[in-house]
This record gives structure tokens, sequence and C-alpha cells, in this order.
């Protein structure tokens, strides 16, 4: 029988997991390591190394196979411009300290200077490459731009969960092109926590949400009312839902969009419909944070959930004053024998700050990333290193009906 022994399913994309860092041969190659390093920085330094530290192995798997390392990643928003305070700069200072070696920092990413830099690269030694985003082809996803970044290497990794929602050049267009191409660790570990939540979660599945805007949110809501028993609100996200319920909201709190409350009313029919319970705050600091009632009746309703994925915190955290909610609910999950998912930066954030991260199975390194692929089960970014697979598996059972 022709074609590989390996059995495919008829639809490989979502079912198929890309192609591991494992399978490729890495000695000696020059790889191009799209990586998230969209990170805080404060002062030209870098506040939370978190999407660094965890694309650690990835990079040193490469340097351990003694490949050559070419690291690319955007930072901020510059609009396509060369702008001094989105250099890479600190992430390069930052990164060679944790490897413990020099890392070289590239005056811009594309150009004769920086393939003649690639070309004559050591083994086991590693290139970061200037901010993509100071070239307007990388958000464009520019197919001149994409060529030229992708003839700097012969392989294609990324760990750049963060950033996989973007079909930008380097996380779309780049593996379009470069046939070589796999997924790091950082994401293989994201997708064995998340594929979970939108397929066949351990059931009861809780979500806790929170956050400000029910509008940015509607469409995770939407998709997680398709395998959730239950969602616990706070945040100012709550008071569009009160504004539904008739619960006052108190003057000095965030007071809901028209928008806001038209999709709190939404979600609360399709809820009702489902027979989903959506449990509201039943007390409040000022309207900035929840209350320890809410605390303790959120806790009891997720204590009996196998899978609990939170987004949002509850308060204005960042305040000592209102982080208290945010902070006691991080404290009772962590203790519920739950496989325990934090999505999102600020909460991510908040439950690091808590002291209770711990107690949590898997902090998502991203943010837009996390809502974007809970409500379409994949990400750009993921699907195009699917597409060597597709091929594969129709040329195989083209060769197999033959
Ligand atoms: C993030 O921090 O969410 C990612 O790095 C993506 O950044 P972006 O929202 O500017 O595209």
């Amino acid at each position: 029988m022709a074609g590989p022994s390996k059995n495919y399913s008829a639809n490989p994309s979502k079912n198929t997991a890309p192609r591991s860092i494992r399978d490729l041969e890495l000695a000696g190659k020059s790889i191009f390591l799209r990586l998230d390093f969209n990170v805080p920085l404060e002062n030209g330094k870098v506040t939370d190394d978190s999407r660094i530290v965890e694309a650690l192995p990835t990079i040193k798997y490469c340097l351990e196979k003694k490949a050559r390392v070419v690291i690319a990643s955007h930072l901020g928003r510059p609009e396509g411009k060369k702008t001094a305070k989105f250099s890479l700069e600190p992430v390069a200072a930052h990164l060679s300290g944790l490897l413990g070696l020099d890392v070289m920092l590239t005056d811009d990413c594309v150009g004769e200077g920086i393939e003649l830099l690639v070309k004559t690269q050591k083994a086991g030694s590693v290139i970061l490459l200037e901010n993509l985003r100071f070239h307007p082809g990388e958000e464009e996803n520019n197919h001149e731009f994409a060529t030229q970044l992708a003839s700097l290497c012969e392989v294609y990794v990324t760990d750049a969960f963060g950033t996989a929602h973007r079909k930008h050049a380097s996380t779309y267009g780049v593996p379009s092109i470069m046939q070589v191409k796999a997924m790091g660790f950082l994401i293989e570990k994201e997708l064995k926590f998340l594929e979970p939540l939108v397929k066949n979660p351990a059931k009861p599945f809780y979500a806790v949400l929170g956050g400000s805007k029910v509008t940015d949110k509607i469409k995770t809501v939407e998709a997680l009312l398709r395998e959730v028993d239950g969602i616990c609100i706070g945040g100012a996200m709550a008071h569009a839902f009160w504004a539904v319920t008739n619960t006052p909201i108190p003057k000095d709190a965030k007071q809901p969009k028209l928008d806001d409350v038209e999709a709190a009313r939404k979600i609360l029919a399709e809820a009702k419909k489902k027979e989903i319970p959506i449990v509201l705050p039943v007390d409040t600091n000022l309207g900035f944070d929840v209350g320890p009632k809410t605390v303790e009746e959120f806790s009891k309703f997720l204590a009996n959930g196998k899978t609990i994925f939170w987004n949002g915190p509850l308060g204005w955290f960042e305040k000592p004053e209102y982080a208290v909610g945010t902070f006691a609910l991080a404290k009772a999950v962590s203790e519920i024998s739950a496989v325990k998912i934090v999505g999102g930066g600020d909460t991510v954030s908040a439950v690091k700050l808590s002291g209770y991260a711990d107690g949590f199975d898997h902090l998502s390194t991203g943010g837009g990333a996390v809502l974007e692929f809970i409500e379409n089960g994949t990400l750009p970014g993921i699907e195009i290193l699917r597409e060597m697979y597709k091929r594969e598996t129709t040329m195989a059972i083209t060769r197999e009906r033959i």
C-alpha cells in the first residue's frame, strides 16, 4: 500500500497536531524562531518576563541540537515605523542574562546585512532580529516582506502563541512559504491545556469571567456556552448584567454602555435557554471589587468543578484595596481539585500577585489569542502549521484511491 502508515483523519485540520520541533532535523540548520517577546517594559527594563521564560525550553533545545537560532518578534505597536521606544534592546539584554549567552540584536530584520549575518552565523548561537513591526509589511502580511524573512533561514519554528491569532507576515506569510515548519514546546503546552476547553472538557466545566467590557468577550462567551456548566461573572462587566436584572450599580462605579447591556441580555437569554447558570456578584466594594459574600458564593459554585477557566480579574486589582476579591477567589480556586487554566495578561498578573499561582495548572501566555482560540478552536498561526499535513493527507488519500 502506498502512502504513510499513520492513520490520517479525512479532515486533518483541527484533528491533527501540528508537527513538533522534536520531529525536525536541526543540527547546523538556521532556524527562524518566531516568538512573542511583546513584554511589558519600564525604564528600559523587562518588568514581566513570563513570555521570555516560557520560550526558553525551545530556544535551549535548538541550541543543544547545535542549530543557528534566529529569533523574530514584535514589540508593541510601532505602526510600521522604526521607533526607539519599541526596540527589542531590553529584551535582548534580558534574554542574554537568562541564557547566560551573548545575544546579538540586529538593527533591522531584513536586508543584505542581515542575510550576511545569518549566513555566517555559528552553530549554537542566537541572533535576535529587531522589531518586525518596524516594517508595515509585517502587519499587512505583505508577500514580498514575508519572502525576505523566509529566505533568511531553512526551518520555521513558532512558539508565538500570544500572536498566533494575528495573520501577519511572520506568523502566517512566512510559514505559508517555508516547507519545513513546526511548533515549539510552548505552543504544544498551550494546546495541551486549551484544546480540551473547546473539545470534551472534564465536567463539570466552569468559567470565571471578569474585566470591563461584555462586548469584547461576547463571542468567547457564546463559544463557552457550548461547553460550560456554569459561568461566574465579576469585574465591571458584571454591571451590564446587573443593568439587565435591575440590580443597583454603585454611583461611582463604571456604568455599563448600552451595547454592553444588550450583549449581557443576549448572554442571559442564551444561558437560560440552555439551562446554564450565570452567577453574578451579590455584594461589592463600591463597584470596584466584589465583596466577601460573592467570593463565598463563587467558591461554593466552583467547588465540584473538574475544569475551571478564568479570564478577567474580578476588580481593580492593581489597587490593593480593590484586589481583595480577586486574590481571595484565586486562593479558593487554587484549592479545588480541577484542571485550572488562567488566560489573559491581566488575569495572569493578578493570580501571580495573589501568591496562589502554583495552585493553577496553566497560566497561558496569550491574551486575545486565548479568547480567539476558545471562539474558533484554533488560530491562523497554528492552522498554517497543519497545512503540510493537509497536503500530505490529500496526497495519501489520492494514492490509496489509485
Ligand atoms: C499580545 O500581547 O496580545 C500579542 O503580543 C499580540 O499583540 P497585538 O495585540 O499588538 O497584536
